[in-house]
């Protein structure tokens, strides 16, 4: 298979968009200043098969020949996203239905059903088509399944035969769906399996554990709908890698079971350009980044990356900063990402998306952000042998789930309480400290690991109770927090004390709990310090673990609010409450100690760190994500790698936006 793992710029280019004149242009401007792969094809369905069965794909063997020509390699996106007017016309059966049941329309996008016939079998050939073509193109190394997945909500007769499968393949009978969903409630028992049914209407308070099947339907919908195409192009171009451009997190979509059978993961990046978001963004990013990584547990490539003001969707976000693209590039490959491709070349002066800014305006004349993404692409070449095969390698990881996500959102369980949220401020938290941390799908294997945060794991899977006992008894620190244990994995409440399957290796019980939201609230530490605490309190009941914060307000003053226990040879902490984030840094320093990791413990706000190794180098990434010009103390003296010639002594000083990578061996 082609090597996917190259450190190298590329953009996403639009052929169909521009006159022919421009392509040839466009190549060599590309090849000069050291782009080495674009993305094309993915929404030209309508150029691809201009009429039924009618195939066309000599525009882009023309263009593609000309970036061959430059010696620039060329990934293609599937084109099913958005199907052509002579298609939904012919099959309105492609068109996904909404909860009112209105369906959706060609013109914008995304407008397919995952499990529309027609869609399965037009989808399919011109996914067949576009493999055959191109399996021996010599320019072209991979592929990009349809674009950006997210739910469709659809309600078609054909989802909701297809849901009826999935549940029946699920649960034995009607009778187990019935129990397994408790639909005895307020009368919602099923007599036959026709009466089950896409929750029409949309009411979001319909059956939780109906609601959460759906949502697991949709997924496994979008799982089948991609798999027919990696099967159709493994089959046609086996040499040739394949991806998928996940974007935007949250998604309620499951990233994990749609990365299992993708190559190398993607994804879309555009960091928020407001001045407001400078205390926020750079944390949130790092975390989309961090998931992104998660996803197959590898490095992933960025397939589209802010190049301008991004706008259309909503009014124009501001322009990026001078260095901002530059250091966000930057940042994405200190995460991880090999590959990064900057969306787009040039801004579109026609279609819905004129102002989502490419890398040039729609003038055609380079200016400030192009000669800024051409010096990045000049140092990402002169780096890339260099970085080849660099990996992260953290001790700490965060677990992440899709289930946790949807059932949090189907039942919000107080004011604040916000899943996502909640791992952004252990993610910043650990981020802050200039620790590396990975995000992981909850259900994965844990023993690479010194420390797990498991925020929230309101359902449980006695399996996932399993391993999380080992990973402590085999000597790994948890910590759990509160809404954990608390349902079973169809969404139902458990007859037992909280936490549940975990009480035993926590070694506390949930007595009483107070969902007290917004309301202020504080606990205590024993060397008497007070904290704010928010979202939610759990009164607990030590049995086995030891109390290091009591709750200082209301009946239960004096209580425990956080505890730890010992459990085989680990520690599994219990914080019953949502902690502020100078708890969470407190609590993170002491783990890091006990556990002899390193910390960078005066990084200022909006800097951060990472390091990618290869068997025993490493490379130190530190990125100054702010306005200001900031200081970052080192531990010692590095040599630059990315200033070949330049040692920093025991300090270093980053200006707005600037990035340096230092050698970590080779120090004296
Ligand atoms: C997404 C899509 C692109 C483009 C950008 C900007 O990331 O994949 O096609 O539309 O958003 O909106
Ligand atoms: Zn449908």
């Amino acid at each position: 298979m082609n090597n996917f793992s190259h450190v190298q710029m590329g953009v996403d280019y639009y052929p169909e968009h521009w006159d022919r004149s421009l392509w040839v242009e466009d190549a060599q401007k590309m090849k000069e200043v050291g782009v080495k792969v674009i993305r094309v094809g993915e929404f030209a369905w309508s150029r691809f098969e201009p009429k039924e069965g009618l195939f066309d794909f000599k525009w882009l063997d023309d263009a593609i020949a000309l970036f061959h020509d430059q010696g620039i390699q060329v990934v293609i996106g599937t084109p099913t996203h958005t199907p052509p007017r002579w298609l939904t016309e012919k099959c309105p059966d492609i068109l996904p239905i909404q909860a009112n049941g209105q369906p959706n329309h060609a013109g914008v996008r995304g407008h397919r059903c995952f499990n529309s016939e027609s869609m399965d079998s037009y989808g399919s050939r011109i996914v067949a088509q576009l493999t055959q073509h191109y399996k021996d193109h010599p320019a072209v190394i991979g592929w990009q399944t349809d674009n950006e997945f997210s739910l469709t909500y659809c309600h078609c007769e054909s989802c909701n035969a297809r849901f009826r499968e999935w549940l029946q393949n699920k649960y034995s009978s009607l009778e187990q769906v019935n129990q397994e969903w408790g639909t005895v409630v307020w009368s919602g028992e099923y007599n036959s399996w026709s009466q089950v049914t896409t929750p029409i209407g949309g009411s979001p308070f319909q059956n939780p554990s109906y609601q959460l099947d759906y949502y697991r339907f949709q997924s496994h919908s979008a799982n089948i709908f991609q798999q027919r195409q990696i099967d159709i192009i493994r089959h046609n171009c086996p040499q040739h890698f394949i991806t998928h451009n996940f974007h935007s997190y949250p998604q309620k979509l499951d990233l994990y079971p749609l990365g299992e059978n993708l190559d190398v993961a993607a994804f879309d990046y555009y960091p928020n350009t407001s001045p407001n978001k400078t205390t926020t963004g750079p944390y949130s990013g790092a975390l989309s980044l961090d998931i992104t990584r998660g996803i197959k547990r590898r490095n992933f490539w960025i397939m589209e990356q802010l190049s301008g003001p991004p706008g259309c969707w909503m009014p124009m976000w501001r322009t990026p900063y001078p260095g901002f693209i530059r250091a966000y590039i930057w940042q994405a490959i200190s995460r991880g990402a090999d590959t990064v491709v900057q969306f787009r070349w040039r801004s579109a002066n026609i279609g819905a998306e004129q102002f989502w800014h490419g890398l040039i305006d729609h003038s055609n004349i380079p200016g400030r952000r192009f000669e800024e993404f051409t010096k990045v692409c000049a140092e990402v070449n002169a780096l890339s042998s260099t970085l080849a095969g660099t990996v992260l390698r953290n001790d700490i990881a965060i677990l992440h789930s899709h289930d946790q996500l949807v059932a949090l959102d189907i039942q919000p369980q107080s004011e604040g309480l916000d899943y996502y949220e909640n791992i952004k401020c252990w993610h910043r938290t650990v981020t802050k400290l200039g620790l590396g941390v990975d995000v992981l799908n909850w259900m994965e294997h844990l023993s690479d690991y010194k420390i797990i945060i498991a925020p929230s794991l309101y359902l449980m899977d006695p399996a996932v109770a399993t391993n999380l006992a080992s990973f402590a008894e085999a000597g790994g620190t948890i910590i759990f927090t509160h809404r954990t244990g608390v349902k079973n994995m169809n969404n139902v409440c458990l007859m037992e004390p909280l936490p549940g399957l975990l009480s035993a290796c926590a070694g506390v019980e949930v007595e009483e709990y107070d969902p007290i939201g917004n309301d202020p609230h504080h606990m205590v530490t024993a060397d008497d310090i007070s904290y704010s605490c928010s979202q939610w309190c759990d009164i607990l009941k030590p049995t086995t673990a030891e109390t290091l914060a009591w709750y200082a307000d209301d009946f239960y003053a004096g209580k425990s609010a956080v505890t730890v226990n010992s459990h085989g040879r680990g520690k599994v902490y219990y914080l019953g409450t949502h902690v502020d984030e100078s708890y969470m840094k407190v609590l993170i320093e002491e783990l890091v100690e006990a556990h002899d990791l390193m910390i960078f413990p005066e990084l200022p706000e909006g800097v951060q760190v990472s390091v990618r190794v290869r068997d025993s180098q490493s490379f130190l990434f530190i990125l100054n994500l702010s306005r200001e010009f900031q200081r970052i103390p080192l531990d010692s003296s590095y040599e630059s790698v990315l200033y070949p010639g330049i040692k920093h002594p025991n300090t270093l000083t980053l200006e707005p936006y600037g990035v340096e990578i230092l050698n970590m061996h080779n120090n004296h």
